[in-house]
């Protein structure tokens, strides 16, 4: 049994008990007895027959075949909603999730999250998604959001052996295509390219970044804590060329492996150099691949995601309302970012793009329920290697076949 993401029955008790009357203590008891169980029950279940009575798959590999991502959630606080209606929005029964919420979390919110993830019948069935039972601080500007993405690798590495891709999302994230345009388009692509987006065109984040040394009080504190700058500083490096672009990947399964084993030095060096880098999730992945010549050719310099800046530029994009609906949808992208929570503009796409139902997952070719019917049309399903891209797959076919196209996706790596 893995007790990877074992959530300590007692040490929530014992906080519970410490705050509230007794009753609440045993009904908490019964609730993370009941989660504990669920969570236990979600790597028992792997291609076992449920009580939907209906017999499950796993994925086929191989040529031709489409193939698996495995997808990491990221969130804070406050973020259970978004991430659960994200979690439908993406979901496939082939696909691995791991869902994380930080130290900005509380246990119960991670208990409720785990809760309602497990009362979907399609995900209850095909057990493949995970929720992180502990939570730990994590600071999207220092070295601990490298740390936090290395770990769900780490984790999705161990969990299944099977997955292709490695997708990461933050809870302000949406998909505008859905998951059997994902698949369908990326059946045809060599599997070995990492999407990437990345320059060694540092601007002025060369003196305003890299050359700063912070200290992120996140890897060491338990709570959720902002960087601070050294009064020192060190020199731009001349052992390896500094990269840097979107925090937002498509990377293989060997690169990552590659990062988390370590078997050659440069991931852990970076690593070690990258803890005192401002914004090391911009920089990281994206130095690691272009500084190794094995993993070099296989970089897309693309993101896949629409995002829209402010002028100047703030640390994060604008959010999205329904007047970007259009420019989102025609730029052919995967995913796009941020949303605030319920924003008008998803219940478009849920409506017009993924015709997924209020508290469905995105209907696709796996679905076997009558379509029309109240009845959610994927509470029965039938081939889960049977994918049919929709009408928004072909600006996202478009885009992916010119940035993986000889010309420019030669002209665009890495470049020193
Ligand atoms: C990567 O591409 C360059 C230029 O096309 C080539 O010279 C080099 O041998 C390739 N490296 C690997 C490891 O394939
Ligand atoms: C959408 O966002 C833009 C830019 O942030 C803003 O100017 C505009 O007023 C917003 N539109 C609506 C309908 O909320």
């Amino acid at each position: 049994m893995m007790r990877l993401l074992s959530f300590s029955e007692k040490r929530v008790v014992a906080f519970w008990r410490n705050k509230f009357s007794p009753w609440i203590g045993i009904a908490v008891l019964i609730m993370a007895g009941l989660f504990v169980a669920a969570l236990s029950r979600s790597f028992l279940d792997w291609g076992t027959d449920q009580d939907v009575g209906v017999k499950l798959k796993v994925p086929s590999k191989g040529p031709g075949k489409p193939p698996v991502f495995a997808y990491w959630i990221s969130g804070t606080g406050g973020d259970g909603r978004k991430i659960l209606r994200l979690l439908r929005a993406v979901y496939h029964p082939r696909n691995q999730y791991l869902l994380q919420l930080d130290a900005g979390s509380a246990d119960s919110e991670r208990i409720e999250l785990a809760t309602a993830v497990r009362s979907g019948n399609v995900i209850r069935a095909f057990s493949n998604v995970h929720v992180m039972g502990r939570s730990y601080p994590v600071d999207r500007t220092g070295a601990s959001a490298v740390a936090a993405a290395l770990h769900g690798a780490a984790v999705l590495l161990r969990l299944n052996d099977g997955w292709d891709w490695f997708i990461t999302l933050s809870a302000s994230d949406y998909p505008i295509v859905t998951q059997d345009d994902l698949l369908h388009v990326f059946t045809s692509l060599p599997r070995d390219l990492n999407f990437i987006d990345h320059t060694s065109d540092l601007g002025w984040k060369e003196f305003g970044r890299f050359d700063k040394i912070v200290v992120d009080p996140s890897l060491y504190m338990d709570k959720n804590t902002g960087f601070f700058f050294a009064t020192e500083t060190k020199k731009t490096p001349d052992a390896f060329k500094l990269f840097t672009g979107s925090p937002w990947v498509i990377l293989t399964r060997p690169f990552l492996e590659y990062c988390v084993r370590g078997w050659d030095n440069l991931p852990r060096k970076l690593l070690m150099y990258f803890s005192n880098v401002p914004y090391s999730i911009e920089a990281y992945f994206q130095t690691v691949i272009c500084n190794t010549p094995e993993f070099r050719n296989t970089t897309v310099n693309n993101d896949l995601r629409y995002f829209l800046w402010e002028d100047p530029p703030k640390l994060e994009p604008i959010f999205l309302n329904q007047s970007h609906y259009k420019p989102m949808l025609k730029s052919g992208a995967a995913f796009a970012r941020q949303f605030v929570e319920d924003a008008a503009v998803l219940e478009k796409v849920d409506e017009k793009v993924l015709k997924r139902p209020q508290n469905g997952v995105t209907p696709g070719m796996w679905c076997s329920g009558s379509v029309g019917s109240e009845e959610d049309r994927c509470s029965r399903w039938g081939d889960i290697d049977a994918v049919e891209p929709g009408k928004w797959a072909k600006r996202f076919r478009s885009l992916v076949k010119r940035s993986v196209s000889g010309e420019e996706l030669y002209s665009n790596q890495c470049k020193f």
